[in-house]
């Protein structure tokens, strides 16, 4: 498989030869972050075929049974104060619908911060992590994302079935996922190129795309439960809700889980 996305990349492509291709391992991200620490290098990308330890944002599992799914995490080593990178999962949940549009055709909607979602399901999720030297300055960020690819609804647990969708399901052909890891790898490497410099535009992309907005939502909390309507999204990608007993705030994907009142979206 790594010859395969090397091939489908630029010959000039720097990341071409820092890819690795793993039968399964328990996390991308978790194997990457140890790459990471000992000095792997800007662009090195790590894909498995399956994960027995997959991880979602707030401590969630992401189911990724092998032969399915897309599982991929991407070493960034940005030259910037973790201040600056507040949009960075934004700025990938972009990148990766740029990917998935140009291989497959259909573009998916985001839900506020991470997932991509078609038809009010669940498509794919970003993990986003950062690292930090004894100093405190950023280390390394890690971009990890699980597209579900070739499932069919018996590949989901019954509790995923009426909530997440794949990308065979949606367009009823086989997906090349070499085609796809090419792809994405192509626009991250662009997103991280142009992450300081185009961020304005891109958001615009994001609020375009983002299926949250306008939405009536509950936003959860370890020891609340809120509702109120999403209004927009922040230059540090938070999302500004305004709540039903009439204040108006803007919150962090890192404190905060959004639901839909009506549905998964
Ligand atoms: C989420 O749904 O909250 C994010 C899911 C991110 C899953 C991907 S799969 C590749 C990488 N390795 C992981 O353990 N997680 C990410």
């Amino acid at each position: 498989m790594e010859q395969r996305i090397a091939s489908l990349l630029p010959p000039t492509h720097p990341w071409r030869d820092r890819i690795t291709c793993l039968a399964s391992t328990d996390s991308t991200n978790t194997r990457l972050a140890a790459l990471a620490k000992s000095g792997a290098p800007h662009g090195t990308v790590l894909i498995a075929d399956a994960q027995t330890g997959g991880r979602g944002r707030m401590g969630r599992s992401f189911h990724s049974p092998a032969g399915k799914g897309l599982y991929m995490s991407i070493l960034l080593r940005p030259q910037c104060a973790p201040s600056e990178l507040m949009h960075l999962t934004c700025a990938a949940a972009v990148a990766a619908c740029d990917a998935i549009e140009r291989t497959v055709g259909i573009r998916p909607q985001i839900k506020w911060t991470n997932d991509l979602v078609c038809g009010e399901r669940k498509l794919a999720g970003i993990l986003t992590e950062l690292g930090f030297g004894a100093n405190g300055t950023l280390s390394y960020a890690i971009l990890g994302i699980g597209i579900n690819c070739l499932h069919t609804p018996e590949d989901f647990p019954p509790e995923l079935r009426s909530i997440a969708t794949s990308l065979a399901q949606l367009t009823h052909t086989p997906i090349d996922r070499a085609a796809l890891a090419a792809a994405l790898i192509t626009a991250f490497s662009q997103m991280s190129d142009t992450l300081l410099t185009q961020k304005r535009a891109m958001l615009d992309v994001y609020r375009r795309d983002c299926v949250t907005l306008g939405k009536q939502i509950s936003v959860v909390r370890a020891d609340s439960i809120r509702h109120g309507t999403a209004l927009d999204i922040c230059d540090d990608g938070a999302l500004t809700v305004h709540f039903s007993d009439g204040s108006t705030e803007n919150v962090n994907s890192g404190e905060v889980s959004i639901r839909g009142m009506y549905g998964y979206v």
